[in-house]
């Protein structure tokens, strides 16, 4: 049994790889959506569908936990999975499985809270200085979702939260585009955001697994010392804890990793080889 990854492309390997550092020993299948990729500008129906059917997959080739490495199909797909779906699932497999998204660490990264914290309701007529903005760069469909201004304005009400979807960035990543044309869209949508606020944001989320790719471009295009959030740090930690209190499911230590694609099998871009460190190969799922 292994533990999958699951995203529309490339970039969940910015988590994988994260996850494969702190559990070296652990079986792994990373499964890349290519074939439909990019998610961001699809309607939500369709990414819980596309969604559902890459855990199939993963399921199906021997994972016992699918994390979903894409911030669109945690926004969009994984409350709805985990309560009409994960349920008949188990019946069905006999064995305990589940899907788990990103975006509760990457929250609690943000917050510096836990996410079972809620803050106290502002009494009416006072008023909270907003001290501190984050900005969120993210798919069009997670903004659209308003996640990440929801919860974090739960739990922190000195927090301004300003998402900026940057639609076809994801894209770009995917295709292995040249790190000159990654960079002027990058510096557009820094821009935009800093238009947007008036100001530059204190911190940054980068809120697709893509942009976690191209994370230098953005450290360069904001202004130095902007704090960057990088979910991938934030999910191993979580998934650490996840494990420490579920023994139930079954994890394989062979230290396997499998690559699997629904789109070309093959030879990933220059881009994805300069980030892995070596060029990656991904088989026919
Ligand atoms: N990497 C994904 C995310 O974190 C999906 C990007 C896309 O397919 O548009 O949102």
């Amino acid at each position: 049994m292994a533990i999958g990854v699951f995203d529309s492309g490339v970039g969940g390997l910015t988590v994988h790889r994260e996850l494969t550092r702190r559990f070296p020993e652990r079986d792994f299948i990373y499964l890349a959506d290519q074939a439909n990729a990019p998610y961001g500008g699809r309607g939500g129906e369709e990414i819980v569908e596309l969604t559902r059917a890459g855990c199939e997959r993963l399921f199906e080739a021997g994972a016992s936990v699918v994390v979903l490495a894409c911030n669109t199909a945690s926004a969009i797909a994984l409350r709805r999975l985990q309560q009409t779906w994960i349920p008949s699932l188990r019946e069905r497999l006999g064995r305990p499985v589940n899907v788990l998204g990103i975006i509760v660490p990457t929250i609690e990264a943000a917050t510096g809270l836990p996410w079972t914290y809620e803050a106290e309701a502002v009494p009416e007529g006072d008023k909270v200085a907003a001290i501190d903005i984050t900005g969120v760069f993210c798919t069009a469909a997670t903004a659209l979702s308003r996640v990440y201004e929801i919860e974090i304005d739960k739990r922190r009400h000195d927090l301004a939260v300003f998402a900026e979807p940057c639609p076809g960035l994801a894209g770009l990543i995917e295709l292995g585009a040249p790190v000159e044309e990654l960079s002027v869209v990058v510096s557009d949508h820094v821009d935009a955001l800093r238009r947007k606020i008036g100001r530059h944001p204190d911190k940054a989320v980068l809120g697709c697994t893509h942009y976690e790719i191209v994370a230098e471009l953005f450290a360069s295009a904001l202004p130095a010392g902007t704090e960057l959030i990088h979910q991938p740090t934030a999910v191993a930690d979580a998934l650490d804890r996840y494990f420490a209190a579920h023994p139930e499911y079954a994890l394989g230590e062979t230290g396997r990793r499998d690559f699997i694609t629904t789109g070309q099998a093959g030879a990933q871009s220059a881009l994805v080889a300069q980030f892995w460190g070596e060029p990656l190969t991904f088989e026919q799922a």
